[in-house]
């Protein structure tokens, strides 16, 4: 084969097997859930902004009652599209604790775009307690923490059913398909209708878990669509190199035989 050709494809395959998802493994006792085609999959894939905004008030209006998000600032919410003075008044919808002060007491002030989310509990004892035994895990970076994480929990926030036969739930316990072990301490947390939409977009649980899965992506890898750019320039460098090495060893060997 022509060297720079295959020069070429050596480079692609090998782009190809780093960019690969990870190869699904089964284990005993999970259901694997169904593969979704997301905005952000694939090397060119991005974030839908409008997705992102929409998920974002699915996470203030019913997630964020139970679930902290220590890791993400007000400030960040730069990404979703949100200007500075947009940021500032949603920061200012919160109460944070801060301090101490002269006196030494601790006081709260409204929020400002430099503070994190703030968490519906003071601690994990009072989450524990709040929810049945189950503390709710912080969800900043949760599509990472679980395996094909995206599509695990939008499986998850879709995935509730009856038991089957013989199945005894305890109180407080809900079956969920994708939960392994199936037997869940969140009770379903999304209804059609509860959220308002002001775009059009579906007021139904699978829009509203769609939605709500793209943010926490984004919350868990917000720098995305910076490295895949980063990642596409050093693609197209490196076949322009090709291209050069290719025409210079020509050039170097030209008088040769
Ligand atoms: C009323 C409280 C409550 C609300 C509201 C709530 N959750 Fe939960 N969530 C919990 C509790 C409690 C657990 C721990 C369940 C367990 O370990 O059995 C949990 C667990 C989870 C998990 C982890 C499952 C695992 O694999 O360990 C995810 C993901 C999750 N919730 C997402 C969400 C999302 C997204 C929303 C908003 C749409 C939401 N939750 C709303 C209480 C809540």
């Amino acid at each position: 084969m022509n060297r720079a050709v295959f020069s070429i494809l050596a480079i692609f395959a090998l782009f190809a097997v780093v960019t690969m998802p990870q190869a699904v493994q089964a284990s005993e006792g999970t259901v694997h859930p169904a593969q979704q085609s997301w905005h952000f999959d694939g090397f060119a894939g991005t974030y839908d902004r409008g997705a992102l905004q929409r998920g974002y008030k699915i996470y203030r209006e019913v997630c964020s009652a139970c679930h902290s998000m220590k890791r993400v600032h007000f400030r960040n919410l730069e990404a979703l599209g949100y200007d500075e003075s947009q940021i500032k008044t949603i920061a200012s919808g919160y109460n944070v604790i801060d301090g101490p002060n002269d006196e030494g007491d601790m006081y709260e002030r409204p929020a400002r775009p430099s503070d994190a989310f703030p968490s519906p509990f003071p601690n994990k004892n009072a989450a524990k307690f709040a929810n049945g035994g189950a503390a709710p895990p912080d969800l900043s970076l949760i599509t990472k923490a679980r395996h094909d994480g995206p599509n695990y929990v939008f499986g998850l926030l879709t995935g509730y059913e009856e038991p089957p036969h013989g199945e005894t739930l305890n109180d407080g316990q809900h079956w969920n398909k994708y939960f392994p072990g199936h037997k869940l301490a969140m009770a379903p947390p999304l209804s059609d209708d509860q959220v308002a939409y002001e775009d059009g977009m579906p007021q139904t649980v699978e829009q509203y878990a769609r939605d709500v899965v793209q943010f926490l992506t984004w919350a868990a890898d917000p720098y995305m669509e910076e490295r895949k750019r980063t990642g596409l320039k050093t693609l197209i460098f490196l076949l322009v190199l090709a291209g050069v090495m290719y025409a210079v060893k020509r050039r170097i060997w030209a008088d040769q035989h």
